[in-house]
């Protein structure tokens, strides 16, 4: 795994290295090179191309995650709160990893991110389809002394702030979908997914999981079941840097998690609404085997889904929402 991960940190700028230059700064056969090169890209998904008589480049330059440029990247405040930032090549979710974590005794506001996840969790018990280098995986554990009930909120605000730091970073036209889906062009560009572990009454603690589509290749997410789209494409060739996206979006998940401790979600709801994508739409929201259509009016303040359905006004904290079909075509 090391050998294999010194490969690519070789090879990561896109830039041509000849095999003799490769296998001299690792020690290894000119032989040895393009089979380990092979096996190493073949296994982590990087297209590799060899060109006669120079070398061997991957297609893609890949900006491999480090963690000092990410501590660097993070306000003094971020810097000072956060207990640990752990980097992972590899892992199998993010998200499960900490949630192990809180058992072992992990601190409040301990980070995790990995390269490439073998296993990421979506909601609703999907597959967070995570190639190796290509996006963002990222959690973050926070321990509060409320009752879990209380944090479920924090879904729509983490959703609001992690949608806020894609805006600051010149995506125009984000959206959110009810309740923490990043939607650009009503193409899915990135999810939360937040787990809770505690007493009923409190302790607990919240583990907060930000999935966020950055430079994926159509072959990387083609087993993606949704229409999606990655960051370049929705900042339009603006360049920007994956290190630099991790350190705002964890400073902005721990400003927010500190405002929610002592305010719960009302500082959040005006953000949410910025980024509503459904608000005035006719919608249906999908609830178990039922299904419930009505006109999206919004989100209360503890963040239930508002529908005006043939009843009358219904709140809804949990289903998966979507445009009315007959509204597609208008999108
Ligand atoms: C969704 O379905 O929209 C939520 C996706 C959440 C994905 C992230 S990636 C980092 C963290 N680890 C996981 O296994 N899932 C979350």
């Amino acid at each position: 795994m090391d050998r294999e991960f010194d490969l690519i940190r070789l090879l990561a700028d896109g830039e041509l290295h000849s095999g003799e230059a490769i296998a001299e700064r690792l020690g290894m056969t000119r032989a040895a090179v393009w089979k380990a090169l092979r096996r190493s890209c073949d296994r982590l998904g990087l297209p590799l191309e060899s060109v006669r008589g120079q070398g061997y480049r991957l297609q893609r330059p890949v900006e491999l995650l480090d963690p000092e440029r990410i501590l660097r990247d993070l306000s003094p405040r971020g810097r000072r709160a956060i207990a640990r930032l752990e980097i992972h090549r590899q892992i199998d979710s993010t998200n499960r990893h900490l949630m192990g974590e809180v058992a072992a005794g992990a601190a409040s506001a301990t980070c995790c991110l990995a390269e490439r996840q073998t296993a990421g969790r979506g909601r609703l018990g999907r597959p967070w389809i995570s190639p190796f280098g290509a996006n963002l995986y990222l959690s973050v554990l926070w321990r509060s002394f409320a009752a879990p009930a209380t944090l479920g909120g924090f879904s729509l605000a983490a959703g609001a702030v992690v949608a806020d730091v894609l805006r600051r970073a010149g995506v125009r036209g984000l959206a959110l979908k009810w309740p923490n889906d990043l939607v650009w062009r009503r193409r899915k560009l990135g999810g939360m997914l937040l787990e809770l572990a505690g007493e009923a009454q409190g302790p607990c603690a919240l583990v907060v999981g930000v999935g966020i589509n950055l430079r994926m290749a159509p072959e990387q997410g083609r087993t993606i079941d949704q229409p999606w789209v990655d960051l370049q494409e929705a900042l339009g060739g603006t360049g920007f840097s994956r290190n630099a996206i991790a350190a705002r979006v964890i400073d902005a998940l721990i400003d927010a998690l500190t405002r929610f401790g002592h305010e719960g979600l009302t500082p959040f709801l005006q953000l949410w609404e910025d980024f509503d994508l459904f608000r005035g739409e006719p919608v249906t929201l999908l609830l178990g085997d039922r299904v419930i259509r009505g006109i999206a009016t919004g989100i209360a303040p503890d963040g239930a889904l508002r529908l005006m359905t043939a009843e009358g006004e219904r709140r809804f904290h949990a289903g998966e929402v979507s445009l009315r079909p007959d509204r597609w075509d208008e999108s």
